[in-house]
């Protein structure tokens, strides 16, 4: 080998050593950044133990587990309801029944509300559900027009309409 071969090999190969420097920081960068190191962290443990929770559990008779306090879980329940009802009347019902628009009877109105609430709320429930024109002459269309509401989140948003009207 020349000399002249000698330092074009040198030279070939320092560029191919600062290439592989390159990459090894380049590398040990990306992985310090999305690695995250150990992965098995507390949150992450009980994470896991819930996402792979078992959906039932045995229960052995005499071995009841507690019940939660009646009252506590009725409230509950109730909030959620209410929470329900003002989500499906904010979604399409205050469209009309928020509006002001003369006729249609309007949320808070008790004077409007009472002779309807009056009928029960069967009628109401039905009526909401599947559309009616009464005494207004104006249409109160099915579900309000949203199909996409279920039967149930109708029914809360007549509860939550007729809770604010009394
Ligand atoms: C396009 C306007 C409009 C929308 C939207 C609308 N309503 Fe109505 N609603 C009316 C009108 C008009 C009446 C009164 C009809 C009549 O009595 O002639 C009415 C009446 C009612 C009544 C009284 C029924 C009765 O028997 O007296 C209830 C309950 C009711 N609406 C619930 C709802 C609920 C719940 C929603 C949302 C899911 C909703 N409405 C959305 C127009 C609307």
């Amino acid at each position: 080998m020349s000399l002249e071969q000698d330092k074009a090999f040198f030279k070939n190969f320092a560029f191919v050593l600062i290439g592989l420097s390159v990459l090894m920081v380049t590398f040990m960068v990306l992985g310090a950044m999305f690695g995250g190191g150990d992965d098995i962290s507390a949150s992450n443990t009980a994470a896991v133990m819930e996402n792979t929770a078992p959906v039932a559990k045995v229960q052995i008779e005499g071995d009841e587990p507690e019940a939660p306090a009646m009252e506590e879980s009725t409230e509950m329940a109730a909030a959620e309801e209410e929470h329900v009802g003002k989500t499906a009347y904010g979604s399409i019902c205050v469209a009309c029944h928020g509006s002001g628009i003369p006729g249609i009877p309007q949320l808070g109105d008790a004077a409007a509300w009472a002779p309807r609430i009056a009928q029960g709320n069967d009628i109401l429930y039905e009526h909401a559900i599947n559309g009616y024109t009464g005494s207004s002459g104006m249409p109160m269309p099915a579900k309000g027009g949203n199909p996409s509401l279920s039967d149930d989140d109708v029914k809360a948003a007549v509860d939550y309409i007729v809770s604010s009207s009394q």
